[in-house]
């Protein structure tokens, strides 16, 4: 399968660097999100990124014009779509939300299409139970921030194809990622792993154990993390990270998953780490 036209659907901290990323790899991407105003400020933020991969060296600086131009943007999903062969969905982490939108790209995409999720919990397998094509819809786990982040986690649903799978993988590494199949269990490996960790943060955080900044310091110097769990979760958003808890407290009935009471209350005021300036730290 060749991917030549790709369509991300949410731009939001996602999916404008699944956007960009894209466009680096040379393919022309729509970028659809409900909101305008979320449309320029990730046009924003991907002009932003590839300046500093420009600074870097990372980029060559005559590539600038011509990976900006090959990204367009869309408030209409169907218009977008039509001519995909790839559609990646990364819109907000809730089940019915992405089972009504996989029903709508199941029926504007072309048949032949890839439809994938960025999703970080939600099953692939009950994404796919939403189309026609279930052969034909697979979990592209791409990691925050995606342009320097070098993994995917593809997670194949119970009848995603081999083929759906291979072509996946392959596009993955033509984009100078490294994929990594895993299967369709709630939180896949990634998350699993990693929001249990961040969770035990917060309780500790609340119980008093030390303050968020200690809290850091000690995953930081003592486990040579690169970043500590409670400013991870401020960039990942407190809303994603509940939502991931809940859906792996559900979808494994062990109470061990259970979000700490110190997230939800963070989640209900609205601190939702880096994108609303106020998370367990406070940012300019
Ligand atoms: P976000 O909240 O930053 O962006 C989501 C965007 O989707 C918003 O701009 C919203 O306006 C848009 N949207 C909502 N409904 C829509 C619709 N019907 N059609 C088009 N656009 C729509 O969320 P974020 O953080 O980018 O997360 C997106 C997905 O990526 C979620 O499933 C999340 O679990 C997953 N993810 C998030 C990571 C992170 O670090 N934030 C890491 C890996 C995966």
């Amino acid at each position: 399968m060749e991917v030549r036209r790709v369509a991300v659907i949410g731009g939001g901290t996602m999916g404008s660097g699944i956007a960009q990323v894209f466009a680096q790899g040379e393919r022309d991407v729509r970028l659809v999100d409900v909101s305008e105003e979320v449309l320029e400020a990730a046009l924003g933020t991907i002009a932003g990124s590839v300046d500093r991969l420009i600074r870097k060296g990372t980029l060559e600086e005559g590539a600038r014009e011509g990976l900006l131009a090959r990204v367009r943007t869309s408030t209409h999903v169907e218009d977008a779509v039509g001519d995909a062969d790839l559609v990646v969905e990364a819109v907000p982490e809730r089940a019915s939300l992405k089972f009504e939108l996989f029903e709508r790209l199941d029926r504007a995409a072309p048949a032949g299409s890839v439809l994938a999720s960025n999703t970080s919990s939600i099953s692939i397998t009950s994404i796919a139970a939403h189309t026609s094509r279930p052969d034909r819809v697979i979990g592209m786990h791409f990691m925050n921030p995606v342009p320097v982040m070098r993994l995917v986690e593809v997670i194949r649903g119970l009848a995603t194809s081999d083929e759906t799978t291979r072509a996946v993988v392959t596009l993955a590494e033509g984009l100078g990622k490294t994929p990594v199949e895993v299967s369709d269990y709630p939180g896949f490996v990634s998350n699993r792993v990693l929001m249990p960790m961040i969770n035990e943060a917060v309780f500790a955080l609340m119980e008093g154990v030390a303050d968020a900044e200690s809290i850091d310091t000690v995953m930081m110097l003592g486990m040579n993390h690169p970043m500590g769990p409670l400013a991870l979760a401020d960039l990942i958003g407190l809303d994603t990270c509940l939502s991931i808890l809940e859906v792996l407290h559900q979808g494994m009935g062990d109470d061990r998953y259970r979000p700490c009471p110190l997230l939800r209350k963070h989640v209900a005021a609205g601190w939702l780490g880096r994108k609303t300036g106020r998370g367990f730290h406070v940012y300019d």
